[in-house]
């Protein structure tokens, strides 16, 4: 089994390029699926996630390509519109699919995306809306079939959203675009993301306006057979997990080809530790002069607000420096299962319902630990950062869905940080082997992190 193993105590200096971001690549593949062209996308993210994606757009019949960080999609030819239970089960957010495959086809299958790490993950709101839009919805033995009336196309109307919810609101935008008349998505989420996607759908031809509001209007047009490209945004999560680090481990880095906008609320509670952070349009420079002293709160909730992904790490570099803060959760009900994990490494987190207390000052101390989410993980290396001694991080497949190479990352900048396969618990309890990157970043030789 892979690990990730750290041994804290650097600080970090040096610079790191930001990747595409995950939560903009994956609906945009879905969207492609509307192009009867070809879509090439750039700064695509080389993560578990996308080959997931890829795998789905492979099987209903498109072309998929990913070479040097472009992703090349053919979706002249659909084949099927049933999307099988085991690529489901592969990636939670499959259900991004749901519009575009309606929208193409007229008619979709696929199997309930199950809940997550992170807790239940309902889709009432993505059947809310293809339903008033006029699909035909069936639901049995865990799968959703939704189908458009033979000889009709969804409707344009207005979607009330109940909140925000940002896949929902990509799947009405996505579905709507070949439908007649006009959609309205009011409540729509204002995420980032939502508005590459608005960006892209522009690009196929789509009459559509709104994106980064509450409202998103979507004038439905016929076909799309566009050959466009398209440069995917910045990854604001993985931006926030080096700002994260560097927060806590100490140092000064500057972070490449990223979107400070887009990050901002998490920026400005840096600077409240005592972060010195100057940015530039396509830049952060985050420079630990003095020592940093974590007060106050954050409350995760939807786009401007704080970002509940950008939380774990956060919650990381808290323990890491002094003083308390306090994290309130609107998103997800199991946010805070990785807390068990930080306080194997000695953080002090006190939880009460949706809401951790870290009681930060305390030394930590190198363990072995497993990552029980995306986000959670990738604390879990920032906390491992500043603990000493060695840290090991098993289940590192939930890491690798949304982050290229956080091991090449953070050693770019001076982590003591490699990958490291160690015999499965079945295997005989053999000396940990050290393992090279296929690009030779791994563990090296001599000490073990030299
Ligand atoms: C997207 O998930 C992101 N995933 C998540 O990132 C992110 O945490 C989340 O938005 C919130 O920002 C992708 O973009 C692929 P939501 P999504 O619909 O769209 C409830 C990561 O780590 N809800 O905005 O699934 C839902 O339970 C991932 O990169 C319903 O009740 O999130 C949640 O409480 C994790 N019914 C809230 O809305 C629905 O039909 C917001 O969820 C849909 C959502």
């Amino acid at each position: 089994m892979r690990k990730i193993v750290i041994e804290g105590g650097n600080k970090l200096y040096g610079s790191i390029k930001i990747q595409g971001a995950k939560n903009s690549v994956l609906p945009l593949l879905s969207a492609s699926i509307l192009n009867e062209g070809i879509s090439v996308f750039q700064n695509v993210p080389n993560i578990s996630d996308v080959a997931a994606a890829m795998k789905i757009l492979r099987h209903i019949g498109c072309t998929a390509e990913l070479s040097g960080g472009a992703l090349t999609v053919d979706a002249s030819v659909i084949s099927t519109t049933e999307i099988p239970d085991g690529l489901m089960r592969e990636m939670r957010s499959s259900v991004i699919f749901l519009g575009a495959i309606l929208a193409r086809c007229g008619e979709v299958t696929l199997s309930y995306p199950g809940g997550c790490e992170l807790g239940p993950r309902p889709i009432d709101m993505h059947i809310k809306a293809l339903r008033e839009l006029g699909a035909d919805i069936h639901e049995d033995a865990g799968k959703i079939r939704c189908i458009i009336p033979a000889g009709r196309r969804l409707i344009g109307r207005r979607i009330d959203f109940r909140g925000p919810s940002v896949g929902a609101t990509e799947n009405a935008m996505i579905a709507s675009v070949f439908a007649q008349g006009t959609t309205v998505i009011a409540n729509a989420a204002k995420e980032p993301e939502i508005w590459d996607l608005q960006m892209y759908l522009r690009k196929l031809g789509a009459d559509i306006e709104g994106a980064g509001t509450s409202v998103i209007t979507v004038r439905g047009i016929d076909t799309c057979a566009m050959n466009v490209t398209h440069t995917i945004i910045p990854d604001r999560i993985v931006t926030g997990t080096y700002l994260c680090a560097v927060a806590a481990a100490g140092g000064e880095v500057l972070l490449t080809d990223c979107g400070p906008t887009h990050i901002e609320s998490l920026l400005t509670v840096l600077r409240g530790w005592g972060c010195e952070i100057n940015t530039s349009k396509t830049s952060i420079h985050i420079k630990t002069a003095a020592p940093r002293t974590a007060s106050g709160s954050v409350v995760a909730e939807p786009y401007p607000a704080f970002p509940t992904d950008a939380a774990p790490t956060l919650v990381a570099a808290a323990s890491a420096v002094s003083g308390n803060f306090v994290f309130v959760e609107k998103i997800f009900s199991e946010r805070f299962k990785y807390c068990r994990e930080l306080e194997k490494l000695g953080a002090e987190i006190t939880l009460f319902e949706n809401s951790a207390m870290v009681s930060g000052g305390k030394a930590l101390c190198g363990a072995s630990v497993d990552a029980t989410d995306l986000r959670g993980g990738a604390a879990l290396a920032v906390a491992g950062l500043c603990a000493s001694g060695i840290t090991e991080i098993g289940e590192i497949q939930h890491i690798e869905r949304g982050y290229e190479d956080l091991v090449r990352d953070l050693r770019s900048v001076g982590a003591n940080i490699m990958y490291m396969n160690t015999p499965e618990r079945s295997e005989s309890a053999g000396a940990a082997k050290r393992t090279e990157k296929p690009d030779g970043a791994g563990g090296g030789q001599g000490r073990l992190y030299a």
